[in-house]
């Protein structure tokens, strides 16, 4: 038996890094899992690999600026599995280059808060109607240490995730009594993708930020991601859970590096 035998799980921003490490380790704890994200090929790809392990995956396509894809990814999930029980929202937008506020483009700001927050809020929408009428159910927000702290030069994503923590605390008071809890996550600097992409010497120097002197894991956010969305969290919500390797715990002693 596994944590999540014969639940439903839905994870957005499933294709790559953090999303697609949550579903697989949902498929891994028993949960069928719905795979939502545009790309319909990489969203294929991790459905053939948590086949392959012998789990269950639907793929959703699905552009979550759109408020009507977040309500039809619900309704596929409930159309193929009959209930949702979690939800991750891992779907996220980052913005262009790190830039001072005053020279920001105003679509950036619109196209980054589009997804990031506002397809937030179109996720919890959907996801926490069809729990609220069956029951109950968990949902986890991906925020980030920068929904925290800020970062200079990266308005909007700071703007959405510091959101994105205030979203999450208002969805579980309205929905507390409904049997619905909502927490976020604050990941550090990950080793997905993105850093993949700006290389070793870059990914050292972020890793040297961090007091525990290197990056999360995507397996590590999905591992607490699956915690709070399980039994052992029943009395968790509206909670913000940093996994960042101390980031956010202090600063080092004044002229130190950390
Ligand atoms: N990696 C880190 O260091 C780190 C640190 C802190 C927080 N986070 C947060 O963790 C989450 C995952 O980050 P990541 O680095 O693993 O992946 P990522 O490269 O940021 O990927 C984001 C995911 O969101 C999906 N997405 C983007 N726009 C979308 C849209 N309009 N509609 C639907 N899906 C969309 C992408 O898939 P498609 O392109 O296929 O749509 C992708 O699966 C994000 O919320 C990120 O902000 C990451």
């Amino acid at each position: 038996m596994n944590g999540f035998d014969g639940r439903v799980a839905l994870v957005t921003g499933a294709s790559r890094g953090i999303g697609a490490a949550t579903a697989r380790a949902f498929a891994a704890a028993g949960a069928a899992v719905v795979l939502v994200a545009r790309d319909a090929g990489a969203l294929a790809e991790v459905r053939a690999g948590i086949e392959a392990d012998g789990g269950t995956a639907l793929v959703v396509a699905a552009d979550l600026a759109r408020a009507d894809d977040a309500e039809r990814m619900v309704a596929a999930a409930v159309d193929r599995f009959g209930r949702l029980d979690a939800a991750v929202n891992a779907a996220a937008a980052h913005g262009g280059r790190p830039t001072p506020l005053a020279r920001l483009d105003v679509d950036e700001w619109d196209r980054t808060l589009a997804v990031s927050l506002r397809g937030a809020f179109l996720s919890l929408r959907a996801e926490i109607a069809v729990m609220a009428s069956s029951g109950g159910g968990a949902i986890v927000n991906v925020a980030s240490t920068t929904g925290l702290e800020a970062v200079a030069g990266l308005a909007p994503y700071v703007a959405a995730k510091h959101g994105l923590i205030g979203l999450t605390k208002t969805a579980a008071l309205d929905h507390a009594a409904d049997g619905v809890r909502v927490n976020a996550l604050a990941p550090g600097p990950t080793h997905t993708e993105a850093l993949d992409r700006a290389g070793e010497a870059a990914r050292e120097r972020v890793a040297a930020a961090v007091p525990v002197h290197r990056l999360g894991t995507p397996d590590e956010v999905a591992a607490a991601a699956l915690w709070l969305c399980g039994d052992a969290a029943a009395f968790v919500t509206g909670a913000t859970l940093a996994v960042d390797g101390g980031l956010l715990a202090g600063q080092p002693p004044f002229g130190a590096a950390r």
